[in-house]
This record gives C-alpha cells, structure tokens and sequence, in this order.
C-alpha cells in the first residue's frame, strides 16, 4: 500500500518534472519576448535621449546676472537665513557632496557636522527630516522632456513635486521648522524676521542694491530671486553622455554604449528618459522604509508615489532614493531586480499597487555591472565648487557644519 503510494507519488513528481520544463521554458520566453516588446514599443514612443542644453533658461522676471548669481551665492552659504543662525543651504546641499549630503534623512536645525558625521546637538527636540536631500546641480532643467522644452516658472521641485519653479522653492526650506527655521520664529514671523536681519548688514545691501536696484532692495521676493539665479548657475550639461549625442563618438566606451542599450532594453528609459533622464512623473515603487523615521512617508495623497529623480551625477550624491535607504548603485539595481520579480520590499504596499511600468523591468544580475558603468557616464564635475571664504553676515560659512 505504501509502495504504491510511493510510486504514484513519484509518477506525480517525475511527471511534473517532465511537463514543468517543457511547459516552463516557452511560458517564460514569451513572457520575456513580449516585456522586450513592450520596452522597445515604450522607447519608440516615450524614451528619448539627448545632450542637456548647454545654456539654461530663466523667468522673465528674473535675468540671469552675475551680480544676482554673487549674491545668491554667499546667501547659499549664510546660516544668517535660519531662525537660530546654524543652518545654511549648504549644510545639506554642500559642494563636497555634488550639492547633495551623503546622508540618508536631512538633518537641520541643531544639526552639526557635514555628510555622513552630520548628527543633532544635545540636547535635541527637533526632528530628523523624513527625506533624502537631492543635489541642486542641474535642478534649473527640473521638468525638461525629450523635445528640450521646459518652463522654469513650471520646474517641478522636491520628490512630490509640490512646489514648482528654484523660486518659488527658495524659501521653502527657511519656512520649515525641522530644515532651517527652528523653534523661536511662526511660519508667519520668519521671513520677515530675514529680511530685517539682512536689512541690518551694509554689506548685502549694496548687494542687493547692485542686484535687483529697486527699493527696498532687500525683500522677500529679491531674496527668493537671488537664491535662485545662484542655483541657476550651478549647471553640468558636458558629462561623457553629453558629448556622446552631440557627435563625439569616442566620448564613451564600447561597453557604455553597451550599457546605455541594456539600460533602455532593461525598460529603465520608460520613466528615466529625456536629457535629465526624468520624466518628472510621480511612480509608486515600494521602496523600503528607512527605519529611522517612526512614521512611514507615504507621499503625496497618502499614494506612496516620488518623483522620478535625475540620473545625471549619481557618483556625488549617495544614498538614494526619497528616503537615502539604498546606499550604493548595486543595491539600487538589487531593489529592481526585487520588484521585476515580483519580490515587494515595502510592506505596507501590495503587488497591485506598484506602477504598470514595473511590470516592464526585465532585469538580470549580469546587466547589473554594464548598467552602472553607463550611469557613470552622466556624471559631470565641471560645475563651481568654490565655498565662499567668509560670508557677510560674520557667520560660519555653510553653518555649523564644522
Ligand atoms: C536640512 C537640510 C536642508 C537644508 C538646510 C536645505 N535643503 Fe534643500 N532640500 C532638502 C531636502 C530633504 C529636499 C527634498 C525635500 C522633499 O523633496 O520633500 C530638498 C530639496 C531641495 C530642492 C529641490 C531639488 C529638486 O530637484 O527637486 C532645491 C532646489 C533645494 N532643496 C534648495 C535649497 C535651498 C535654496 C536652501 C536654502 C534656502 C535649501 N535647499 C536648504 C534638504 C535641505
Ligand atoms: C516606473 C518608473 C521607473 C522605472 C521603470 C525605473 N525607475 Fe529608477 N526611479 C524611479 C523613481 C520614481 C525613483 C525614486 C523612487 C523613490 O525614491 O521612492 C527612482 C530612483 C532611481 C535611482 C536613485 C536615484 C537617486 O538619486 O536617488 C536610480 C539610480 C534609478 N532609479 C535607476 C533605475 C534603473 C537603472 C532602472 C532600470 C533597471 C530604473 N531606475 C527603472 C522610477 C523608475
């Protein structure tokens, strides 16, 4: 009797193992051929490549000059602009991170130290910010599509995009308690409480005056302007990529361009496309959490969607994701491999939750390594690094990032 069952039981398996390859094998291909498909079709119509423009555009009611690119500049790096003096732009976006921060959740007032040491003073009741600083390099191109075209009063900022235009972002982050205003200003109270401070120093008067002339010259909307003409400046449109599609054909090596073509055939280019490699589109991916945070960040509309980020510069501006929880590109390539396959990494998401195009990703460990090398290829360092001596407020420059 046990014989028997064993034997049917064995027929069972072996008969399984039998039909499972050989019904397997074309399942799988046709599953492949037709992602492949799908891909090539995305690409035709969606994925388009190209140089970044190599001059960029402005508002235009707000020129680019080089007085307002100068006084920009030190305001970058002036803690003057937080409520406690200890926070400048540049203490999450610091030119020695690619404008980024090489840590993965922002932290700001009571913050001190750069990149990776960055940490809160003690005592601390101020709290960590939920998300990923991205660089400011390039950020004047936000919204571009692969026509070129785009509208600097239009750029989407910030991983939900919730703002849009360098200007009307600028004092976003003064205004926000945990990245620059701290405790002692309302909302309300801080950016006049700026404004007033700058009014008090001669010397961003006459920088002002020499920027914007009209008076008051130091104002709300002038600060916002400044603030943006820097970043404005802050471009890198002649990566290797770049030189590549405008014609030098030895810009790039052999197993780049091999690279590029598995990137686009992996089905990457149906959301990072364009010269920004960007669609600016929000896209539910199910990161993981970062731990740090206690609640998890559920984006816009509760949706779990980010925005697509750049892929230009990515060698200066680890960690990744909205929330810095993947360290490196390989990890990066891991989590894709993990969705494509069906494999989910955040649990508060299901499968049928994630955008279509994930179901598009066909992606294995062997494109891993040419995939990378290609994205090593968007990375261009000829932007200005130089941090100000001393800034005209008498403050530490860049904050208290010492
Ligand atoms: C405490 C760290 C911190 C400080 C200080 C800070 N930022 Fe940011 N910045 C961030 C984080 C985090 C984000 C992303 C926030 C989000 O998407 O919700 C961001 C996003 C941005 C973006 C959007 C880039 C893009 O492509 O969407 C710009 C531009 C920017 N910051 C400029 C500035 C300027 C100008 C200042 C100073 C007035 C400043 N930041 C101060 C952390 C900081
Ligand atoms: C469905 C659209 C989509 C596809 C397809 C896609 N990405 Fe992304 N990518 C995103 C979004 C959205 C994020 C940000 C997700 C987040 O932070 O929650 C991102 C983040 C990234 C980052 C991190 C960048 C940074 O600055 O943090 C890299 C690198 C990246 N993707 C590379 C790739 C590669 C390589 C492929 C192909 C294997 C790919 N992506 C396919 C939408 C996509």
């Amino acid at each position: 009797m046990n014989w028997t069952r064993y034997l049917l039981a064995a027929a069972v398996v072996g008969g399984l193992l039998l039909y499972l390859p050989a019904c397997e094998q074309p399942a799988q291909s046709s599953k492949k051929l037709s992602r492949r498909a799908k891909n090539k079709l995305l690409i035709d119509s969606l994925a388009h490549f190209g140089a970044l423009p190599q001059e960029v555009k402005s508002p235009r009611d707000n020129p680019l000059t080089p007085e307002k690119i100068k006084l920009g500049k030190l305001l970058f790096f002036d803690p003057i602009l937080s409520g406690n003096r200890d926070v400048a732009c540049a203490s999450c976006h610091h030119p020695a991170f690619g404008f980024a921060e090489n840590l993965e959740l922002s932290v700001g007032v009571n913050g001190k130290g750069l990149g990776s040491s960055r940490h809160f003073r003690q005592p601390n009741d101020i709290p960590i910010v939920k998300r990923n600083a991205p660089t400011v390099v390039n950020a004047a191109y936000n919204g571009i599509d692969w026509l070129k075209r785009y509208e600097p009063e239009e750029a989407p900022m910030f991983w939900d995009v919730r703002v849009k235009s360098l200007e009307k972002q600028a004092l976003e982050p003064i205004k926000a308690l945990e990245e620059m205003r701290g405790r002692r200003y309302s909302q309300a109270e801080i950016i006049p409480e700026v404004v007033s401070r700058l009014n008090s120093i001669p010397a961003y008067l006459q920088l002002f005056e020499a920027a914007f002339g009209s008076h008051p010259a130091i104002r709300e909307e002038h600060l916002a302007k400044a603030l943006a003409a820097y970043q404005r400046s802050l471009i890198a449109p002649n990566s290797r990529f770049d030189r590549y599609m405008r014609g030098d054909k030895s810009a790039i090596s052999l197993s780049e361009k091999e690279g590029f073509k598995q990137f686009i055939e992996s089905g990457c280019g149906n959301c990072h496309n364009g010269p920004m490699f960007s669609d600016y589109q929000l896209h539910v991916l199910g990161v993981p959490e970062n731990p740090l945070l206690e609640q998890p960040d559920m984006g816009p509309d509760s949706s779990y969607a980010f925005r697509t980020p750049t892929l230009r510069n990515l060698r200066f501006t680890a960690p990744y994701m909205h929330n810095g929880s993947l360290n490196t590109l390989q990890r990066v390539l891991e989590f894709y491999e993990d969705i494509a396959g069906g494999k989910m990494r955040n649990p508060n998401l299901s499968r049928d939750q994630l955008d279509p195009l994930v179901d598009a990703i066909e992606l294995d460990v062997s494109k891993m390594a040419p995939i990378i090398s290609f994205l090593n290829t968007l990375n261009d360092e000829s932007v200005d690094r130089s941090v100000p001596e001393s800034v005209p407020s008498g403050l530490p420059v860049g904050g208290n990032i010492q």
